[in-house]
């Protein structure tokens, strides 16, 4: 009997340990998004944020996830391409990245229903006029993409432009810069992303709806989690019906941070 008691207790103690240290599990009062916050205006950097430093679009809505469940959102900043193994291996609780659902990720990653739709848009300087659609970029343009996002699997096999005329970067704020001093033609990334670095630059927009389809942002979690995802899901329910993202688009449209 003494045994079972002290068995108990220990087992007991090392279950809260864990907790305690995991830091992200479900019983823990913080829930953890992970991003990279070079995505305006989905997650930017600014003095005064929503949480610290961090505010957008994504911000808004994780915010709200966490406090539908008394928690507390912790914001991890990171490589866009380190996002999917983060949530996998439970690093991160959720990614809210202006993440797009596609084949590749669905197989490591389980995902929410869609909260917002995109596409690629073109930016380029604004007196450009041999660039009106996304075939002209095979045509010895240097274009820029974001390594890992949706907008450099389209230049890289979609469009199929050479290899040697493709320059990768890791943030988008980077590769619209090098437009905007001429030793890139163009970059290809997401539209609202596009649209507010173009008019921060001084740059212009242009779409190609025919080539670039359209892309459906979700939050990704660890497979199986279907706990956190039914909470995502409802919260985003209500969010889309009562109309709170639609204004949070429209608050947040341009808005780049510094
Ligand atoms: N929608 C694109 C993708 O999923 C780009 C997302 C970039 N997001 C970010 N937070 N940096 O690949």
């Amino acid at each position: 009997m003494k045994k079972v008691v002290k068995f108990a207790a220990l087992a007991a103690a090392a279950v809260m340990g864990v907790a305690a240290l995991s830091g992200c599990g479900g019983s823990s009062d913080t829930l953890t998004m992970g991003t990279n916050a070079a995505f305006p205006p989905f997650e930017f950097t600014t003095t005064n944020g929503l949480v610290g430093e961090f505010d957008g679009i994504d911000v808004a809505i994780a915010k709200r996830i966490a406090e539908s469940m008394g928690k507390e959102l912790v914001i991890e900043d990171m490589e866009f391409d380190g996002l999917i193994a983060s949530v996998k291996t439970g690093k991160v609780d959720m990614a809210v990245a202006g993440m797009t659902v596609n084949p590749e990720r669905l197989e490591n990653v389980d995902f929410s229903d869609t909260y917002y739709v995109a596409t690629q848009v073109m930016v380029v300087q604004p007196d450009d006029t041999s660039i009106t659609k996304a075939e002209d970029l095979k045509n010895g343009k240097k274009v820029g993409v974001v390594l890992g996002y949706t907008g450099d699997t389209i230049v890289t096999e979609t469009l199929q432009v050479p290899e040697e005329n493709i320059v990768r970067a890791n943030r988008g704020i980077d590769v619209v810069q090098d437009v905007k001093n001429g030793r890139l033609d163009a970059v290809v990334v997401d539209s609202a992303t596009g649209k507010a670095l173009a008019e921060k630059n001084g740059l212009k927009v242009v779409e190609d709806p025919e080539v670039f389809e359209s892309e459906e942002y979700a939050i990704a979690v660890q497979k199986g989690n279907t706990e956190l995802l039914d909470q995502i899901n409802e919260v985003l329910a209500e969010m889309t019906a009562n109309g709170e993202i639609d204004a949070l688009a429209e608050q947040y449209d341009g808005a780049t941070g510094e």
